[in-house]
């Protein structure tokens, strides 16, 4: 092995971004014909998306907000570019006619009650085949109890998905007892990429983030976190996307808002036409 890597300032030339040679969308110019296909279906010519996650259940249950998804979610489909859930939701509750395309959380096991990194995969590959959807979604707990199996659970999808041109969207899980900077965001998405991801959701950070994706091939999009005030998880977004994230993977600032429609609206605002956090507030503020 090599020796640790100590040095404090590198060089990630954050304000040249790399170059998407043969497709729009980050790091999949030499991709086979259907991973781009799919991966086309999830982020839009400018090569970002807004994708809608409500997969909590799959290890919290019934999660405010999303006691009713057939109520409370389905009437925001048509503002989400993607939707990130599980196939029990998928199947039970989401109308097929609806169109989006479709994340699938592919991991799981453990609930809130137990040690959360213990995950096995959780969805055979035919299975996420046969929902057509357009990425499998994985968690990967760097750092954590059961690193390297959620790494294995990982490179096992990703294996597994390259078979028949299904993406992997690998999910940054941090710990409790870990700090969400630029070290480790750094360290947990360019280690998923490496290994395999075609996608990569983390948390934003205040300092550096531009390092973060800059080091990483593959398109990050971020994990909105807990329930913000709608113009400072605007601010992340915007911050995130001026960053350079690719869009944005949101659940509790979006279905915990009280008008989650109108916030679907601003964040596409600040995802695919650059508004400001100012004005994503105001068409917020217009639309309620
Ligand atoms: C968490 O593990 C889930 O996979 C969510 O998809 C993720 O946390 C994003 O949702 P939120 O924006 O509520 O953090």
């Amino acid at each position: 092995m090599p020796e640790a890597d100590t040095k404090v300032t590198k060089d990630f030339r954050a304000n040249q971004p790399q170059s998407n040679a043969g497709f729009h969308i980050k790091g999949s110019g030499s991709y086979d014909w259907g991973m781009k296909y799919r991966l086309g279906r999830i982020f839009r010519e400018d090569g970002n998306t807004v994708m809608l996650a409500i997969d909590h259940g799959y290890f919290q249950g019934p999660t405010s907000g999303l006691e009713r998804i057939d109520l409370d979610i389905v009437p925001l489909l048509p503002h989400a570019d993607a939707l990130m859930c599980t196939r029990g939701i998928l199947r039970s509750v989401i109308p097929p006619a609806a169109g989006n395309p479709v994340v699938l959380r592919a991991s799981g096991g453990p609930s809130i009650l137990k040690e959360l990194s213990n995950e096995q995969v959780a969805v055979a590959m035919d299975d996420a085949l046969r929902l057509d959807v357009a990425a499998v979604a994985v968690q990967v707990f760097v750092g954590g109890e059961y690193e390297t199996q959620s790494v294995a659970n990982m490179t096992k999808l990703v294996d597994e998905g390259m078979r028949v041109g299904m993406p992997v969207m690998a999910v940054t899980a941090v710990g409790r007892e870990l700090v969400r900077d630029s070290k480790y965001l750094g360290l947990a998405t360019r280690m998923l990429a490496e290994l395999g991801a075609q996608v990569v959701k983390t948390y934003y950070c205040e300092e550096d983030f531009g390092h973060v994706t800059a080091a990483c091939p593959v398109p990050i999009v971020m994990a909105g976190g807990k329930k913000l005030p709608e113009l400072d998880a605007l601010t992340m977004a915007y911050n995130a996307i001026q960053g350079g994230a690719s869009g944005v993977d949101m659940g509790r600032n979006v279905f915990q808002s009280l008008h989650p429609d109108a916030m679907l609206t601003a964040i596409n605002a600040v995802v695919h036409d650059s508004a400001t956090p100012q004005e994503a507030n105001e068409l917020l503020r217009s639309l309620i």
